[in-house]
């Protein structure tokens, strides 16, 4: 046992996949108790890799693996632990000799740019993108010290390329991401063609995620407020009704992402979103 991690569960899985299943992929996701990072993940399983669905709380294994069981997909999925933000979680992902690393998890802190405490805006960095890229730094170095090939996506968001008032610091954290995947995806290919960056913009899904950091501005004082509070719900009508309930246009692109071993960097939908994206930064940008 390292790290307070179970070491041989992981031995003896990654054994009976490497015999079982020849050269399938073995694929590992932040954040995927829900959503999208687990949809993503069924998708994957059902094709026959091997997944590991990482979560943010112990908790919540259990419920991922009875559904991971009701599908009867447990020969392809596991499920633990990862808070991307925990050094000693970081490290669990050295161990699994992984062919792609998928950075789902994120959170987002709503606010003024006038008001926001930088703490919360500091805490939404933490994770979005320095825990992010910590992760993947690891999981590079894994790659490169076993001269391996590999493969890391970044799940951004639309939302990194059209700033959104009162989102400023999630906007803030995927356009981030942006700029750091497409300087990553440069920096690697100088050393070598074995590693392969891509990047998922997704716009509005109605997944629980946008309503929590539309809604948490609205917990501390602001100057703001009393337009805020209208601000935050016509904001939210807007998403609900931009939003998409089905996953699948969104999932299949991640996967995609996954399969695909072309030069192709960026994945996006919904397509709707996409063209909307795309006249934004013809006339705006
Ligand atoms: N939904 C959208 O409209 C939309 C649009 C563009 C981009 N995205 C991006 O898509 C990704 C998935 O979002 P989603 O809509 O599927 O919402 P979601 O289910 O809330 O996904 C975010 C996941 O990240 C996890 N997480 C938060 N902090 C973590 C940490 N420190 N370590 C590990 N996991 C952590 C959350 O776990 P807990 O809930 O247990 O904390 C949650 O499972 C995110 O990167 C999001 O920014 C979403």
């Amino acid at each position: 046992m390292e790290f307070g991690f179970n070491s041989n569960f992981f031995y003896y899985f990654e054994k009976n996949y490497h015999t079982n299943n020849g050269d399938k992929m073995k694929i590992l996701i932040t954040g995927a108790g829900s959503n999208i990072g687990f949809e993503t993940g069924i998708k994957l399983g059902k094709l026959n890799h091997l997944v590991y669905l990482t979560v943010h709380h112990d908790y919540e294994v259990d419920t991922v693996l009875e559904k991971v069981k009701e599908l009867k997909l447990d020969n392809n999925i596991k499920c633990f632990k990862l808070d991307i933000t925990n050094e000693s979680d970081r490290k669990k992902i050295r161990k699994l000799d992984i062919d792609c690393l998928i950075n789902n998890a994120a959170i987002g802190v709503g606010g003024s740019m006038l008001e926001i405490p930088i703490d919360l805006m500091k805490e939404n960095f933490e994770v979005n993108v320095f825990s992010t890229l910590r992760l993947t730094q690891i999981y590079l170095g894994h790659l490169f010290a076993n001269n391996k090939k590999g493969k890391v996506i970044f799940t951004s968001s639309i939302a990194g390329i059209i700033p959104i008032s009162f989102l400023g610091s999630y906007c803030a954290t995927k356009a981030s991401l942006i700029t750091i995947a497409t300087v990553l995806k440069r920096e690697i290919k100088l050393l070598t063609n074995n590693i392969q960056v891509k990047l998922i913009e997704p716009g509005i899904y109605n997944t629980g995620f946008n309503d929590i950091m539309l809604e948490n501005k609205l917990e501390r004082k602001s100057s703001y407020f009393d337009d805020l509070e209208s601000i935050s719900l016509k904001q939210k009508k807007l998403f609900e009704l931009m939003g998409h309930d089905d996953l699948d246009s969104i999932t299949k692109k991640v996967v995609e992402a996954v399969l695909d071993n072309s030069n192709k960097f960026l994945y996006r939908a919904p397509l709707l979103q996409v063209i909307m994206t795309k006249l934004y930064m013809l006339f705006f940008k």
